[in-house]
């Protein structure tokens, strides 16, 4: 069965746009300065560790907020000046699920058809649409006090879909979910760039950024720290990393005190791991292996990688967010 979106505007031009925004909560600055635009059918990164401002952008745009400097808009309408216009055209699906437990799928996807006065005639339709194409059949009709985290998750995203909104907020859709439901909200994210809609997507999660987003704006404290794309920034770090895997604690700590002065060097004691960006070539890397070796620490393995994104984030703010496949705190 094909199932069709009907994206229900004419309207051309970006669909979300950011203009210089910022907003204060007494002395501390959220959010800074911060611009950026999407087109239609394009997944946007809003990529930044906790308290970075994420949320509060989201909530600048979708208007559950206001807007202190700067101003955006949403399918051509001020949010600020026209916030039931953009109301309209917009949808929300955040880290802390809307969706009522003592009710099945289809049944809290009919409360969402009500209150988006959706008329009774299409509702039904509408939903056995939603649920077919975005896989829900096997569990809609039971209880969502029943599903797993990913299945409730999926259900909170659809739930922002009723309306068939031309812009979709997505705040840290996957936050908490095994890598499982996080692949199965990764597919009916890129679904939904496919038929159209504009994403704009809030993680923490590099490589959540780098698998999903067609651009990206980088954010810390508040303030942007890099745009592009993905490949982009990974090509303009321009540099490649060795990675040396030691083989006992010992020989990490012995490691870790022999390169203790070399720039960017990153040591993660769990995994016994020590990542040093190379910024001349091959005759670096076999001068610090060399060293190593000097010491006599034991090298289980070691590997001259493509910088990730990770790698970019911590070159541009000095700290490594979360890495993508655990919750931060
Ligand atoms: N209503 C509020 N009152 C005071 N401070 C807030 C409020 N909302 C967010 N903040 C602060 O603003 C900063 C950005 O928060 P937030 O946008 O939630 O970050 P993120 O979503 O990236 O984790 C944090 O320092 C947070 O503590
Ligand atoms: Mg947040």
């Amino acid at each position: 069965m094909s199932i069709r979106v009907v994206v229900m505007s004419t309207y051309i031009g970006p669909v979300i746009e950011a203009r210089r925004l910022g907003k204060s909560f007494k002395d501390l600055v959220a959010v800074h300065d911060v611009s950026f635009s999407i087109d239609r059918g394009r997944i946007f990164g809003l990529l930044g560790p906790n308290g970075a401002g994420k949320t509060t952008l989201v909530k600048m745009l979708t208007t559950l907020i206001s807007i202190d400097r700067g101003g955006a808009a949403v399918a051509g309408h001020d949010v600020a000046g026209d916030p039931d216009a953009v109301r309209r055209v917009i949808g929300l699906a955040g880290q802390v699920a809307a969706v009522d437990e003592k009710l099945s799928a289809r049944e809290n996807l009919a409360l969402f058809a009500r209150l988006y006065k959706i008329p009774r005639r299409q509702r039904r339709r509408r939903i056995d649409e939603l649920v077919e194409r975005f896989g829900m059949a096997e569990f809609a009709d039971r209880l969502a006090s029943t599903y797993s985290g990913g299945q409730r998750r999926r259900l909170d995203i659809v739930a922002a879909l009723v309306a068939e909104p031309m812009a979709l907020f997505l705040d840290e859709p996957t936050t908490g979910l095994d890598p499982r439901s996080r692949a199965d909200v990764w597919d009916a994210i890129r679904v939904l760039a496919a038929e159209g809609t504009a994403i704009l997507l809030t993680t923490q999660y590099l490589e959540e950024a780098d698998r999903l987003a067609d651009e990206l704006v980088v954010i810390d404290r508040g303030r942007t720290v890099a745009t592009g794309s993905p490949e982009l920034l990974k090509h303009q770090l321009g540099r490649d990393v060795l990675e040396v895997h030691m083989a006992t604690d010992t020989d990490f700590a012995a490691a870790d005190s022999t390169l203790g002065a070399v720039e960017g060097k990153l040591g993660d004691p769990s995994s016994r791991q020590i990542d040093v960006p190379i910024t001349t070539g091959a005759t670096q890397s076999l001068d610090l292996l060399r060293r190593l070796e000097d010491r006599g620490v034991a090298i289980s393995d070691f590997r001259l990688r493509r910088p990730t994104l990770d790698d970019v984030f911590l070159a541009l703010t000095g700290n490594r967010p979360t890495d993508g496949g655990h919750d931060s705190p």
